[in-house]
């Protein structure tokens, strides 16, 4: 069966400002979809691009004392470096300054003009400067007129909108995917049950200069919005190239913000209705970002600035934390905290222990090869099940628009998988020559889920997954999507490449506290297990921990460096347990520590607090917990 030509759009945006993190999502989000449809083969056509007319763009070159092309052909490089950056494959990018866009507009409106669908009228009314709309009498309180509130008498020249109002209920009616998510639906139905009123589409040139003339009226341009909307068609050839017309369109999916709901679900359809050309299948309206608990804006100083977090995170982790983090349709909140959160705790923790558990064995143990799997049990046959799953379960929230839920069900497999190793112990088996074959077996089978996850991500985090795979010995480039429904694609003696820090772990809280701790004299150095300071052992926290990395500190034989999870928060403590156990059968296991101590340097390696053990002269225990309990847990 042909595969069906996929073709995505994000709104165009606004050149007054530097790109932030709205435009930044709506731009990552189309990428995933489009990278994704790439991989299961589909013709894809992905397109982004700039609004540069209107007032908004007028008045930022008028505060900057510049043309208004100079500033658009300055700010446009802003949002192009950012999605160059954010790896972004569109296969245009269309500025609505551009002769291509222009000429398509101008034929519309004359044509609608021709065929009575645009009419002149003398109009009185309340206009709002901001938004650039007119706003009916009922909406306005007289006595109370907010500054970009005017009332304006002018001649315009109107679009029959109103005539569409009933075919455009039926339609949505009788198309229930045209809007989503189904709330979204509900709220243009409700816009719709007013009468519709027809669409003021011209802006005299005395009061605003900057736009594309009305081919039939020399003295007016067009409304920014009927210029924008006609961008997702002028691109691929409306009017000009039937061919390429008529393979991308109707449009797969719109991509919008919720703000601009009405312009995509009343003007454009009825403008594509009047123009006689087919309904895109489904715009999609999702949320927006908030800082916290707050709409983001540049007065209140709270706008999320993409940059920050890809120069500290990297782009991938930022990729992966705004497709995990926002359930599609409703609103997220984004702070440094559930950033830095969910890059530990998914990334660096849970994806990253698993490779390195993997390949550090593979690498001293099977010579850097892939080992060939032997006879598989219950828990081998359970992690197989869990795998394989997976393609089919994330092809299927990517159709139902969940890419959170795709993403969750792949980090629960790696979760699943690291409490799949922390049952077999490969490093245990490792210690035993007879264990060799059920060793091979086991990171076989770690191994394999690495694949299959790399796969699945790729679209999100294509660089990073891309030297994954590479460590895997899998071939550059994209994945083959048919494998990752398979078990035991990895060839046995494959070569496996070292590879240290895919996603390197960073803790605000430990650099604020590292950094607090910067020109202080450093703490006398403490061999062992560091004793606590307090006096008073009310004042100790005690909570349970999980253990997600340790490792020796170079250059001496009793210090462990141990990694933790604390309630899904990163802290790293130095314990001097080495002489009592591996570091490799630590990882896993649930531990108490005093979680208040002071932050101290031991060997020059920071230290957030304390285990408890019992000790005697010769031997030494972890105090750990009798089963299950999360971390974090308060202890005593
Ligand atoms: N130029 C118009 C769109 C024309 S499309 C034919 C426009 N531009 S915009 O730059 O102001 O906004 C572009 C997109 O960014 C909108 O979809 C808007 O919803 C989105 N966002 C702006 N702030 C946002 C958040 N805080 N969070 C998520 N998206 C947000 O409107």
């Amino acid at each position: 069966m042909p595969n069906t030509p996929f073709y995505i759009t994000t709104p165009i945006y606004y050149v007054n400002d530097k790109p932030h993190i709205g435009h930044a999502y709506t731009t990552i989000l189309a990428d995933v979809l489009a990278r994704y449809h790439r991989l299961l083969g589909d013709p894809v056509h992905f397109l982004t691009g700039t609004d540069e007319h209107g007032q908004k763009v007028q008045q930022a070159a008028e505060s900057g004392g510049i043309p208004a092309q100079d500033h658009a052909d300055r700010t446009v490089v802003r949002f192009q470096e950012l999605w160059e950056r954010l790896e972004i494959t569109n296969n245009d990018f269309i500025r609505t300054t551009e002769e291509r866009h222009k000429i398509i507009v101008q034929e519309i409106l004359q044509d609608l003009y021709d065929r009575g669908e645009i009419y002149d009228a003398e109009h009185e009314g309340w206009y709002d400067i901001s938004s650039e709309t007119f706003v009916t009498d009922k909406d306005v309180d007289e006595d109370n007129l907010p500054d970009h509130i005017v009332r304006i008498k002018e001649r315009n020249y109107f679009f029959r909108m109103g005539s569409y109002q009933e075919w455009l209920i039926q339609y949505i009616e009788d198309n229930p995917t045209f809007i989503q998510p189904d709330f979204r639906r509900n709220e243009t139905l409700g816009f719709l049950r007013q009468p519709l009123q027809d669409l003021c589409i011209s802006r005299p040139k005395t009061r605003l200069a900057w736009g594309i003339e009305l081919p039939f009226d020399k003295d007016f341009v067009t409304y920014v919005w009927f210029d924008a909307l006609v961008n997702y068609i002028s691109a691929i050839g409306y009017r000009r190239d039937d061919a390429q017309f008529a393979t991308w369109w109707p449009a797969t999916y719109q991509l919008i913000g919720k703000d601009i709901l009405t312009t995509h679900t009343v003007y454009w359809p009825t403008m594509l209705k009047a123009m006689g050309v087919e309904l895109p299948q489904t715009i999609f309206a999702h949320g927006w970002w908030l800082s916290g608990q707050s709409k983001m804006s540049k007065s209140a100083g709270n706008v999320v600035d993409p940059m920050k977090y890809i120069d500290q995170y990297g782009v991938d982790a930022f990729r992966y934390f705004l497709m995990a983090e926002m359930v599609l349709g409703q609103d997220a909140s984004f702070t440094e905290e559930t950033f830095s959160r969910r890059y530990n705790t998914d990334l660096a923790n849970d994806l990253g222990n698993l490779l390195s558990r993997v390949t550090k064995l593979i690498l001293s143990h099977f010579d850097g090869r892939i080992p060939t799997p032997a006879e598989t049990g219950a828990e081998e046959s359970k992690l197989q099940e869990v795998a394989l799953a997976l393609s089919n379960g994330v092809g299927d929230a990517v159709q139902r628009m969940r890419l959170d839920d795709g993403l969750a069900q792949i980090a629960a497999a790696f979760r699943e998988t690291n409490r799949y190793l922390e049952q077999r112990q490969p490093w245990v088996l490792a210690k035993d020559p007879h264990q060799k074959e059920l060793l091979g077996t086991v990171l076989y089978h770690g191994a394999e889920v690495l694949r299959i996850v790399s796969g699945l991500l790729y679209p999100v985090m294509p660089g990073k997954m891309e030297e994954l795979r590479s460590v895997l010995g899998l071939p550059a480039g994209e994945p083959d999507i048919e494998k990752l429904g398979h078990w035991g694609v990895l060839k046995p003696g494959a070569e496996v490449r070292k590879i240290t820090g895919l996603f390197p772990r960073t803790d605000s809280r430990a650099q604020k506290a590292g950094a607090a701790e910067q020109g202080k004299p450093e703490k006398k150095e403490i061999e062992g297990v560091m004793q606590a300071e307090f006096a008073d052992f009310q004042k100790i926290e005690l909570k349970t921990a999980r253990i997600v990395e340790a490792e020796r500190v170079p250059d001496t034989d009793k210090l462990l460096r141990l990694q933790l999870d604390v309630a899904g928060e990163s802290r790293q403590i130095v314990a001097g347990i080495a002489a009592y156990y591996e570091p490799e059968t630590l990882v896993g296991r649930t531990i108490v520590i005093v979680a208040n101590l002071k932050p101290a340097k031991i060997r020059g390696v920071e230290s957030q607090g304390m285990l408890l053990a019992a000790s005697t002269d010769d031997s030494l225990r972890l105090v750990t917990v009798d089963g299950e309990i999360p971390t974090g847990a308060r202890v005593g």
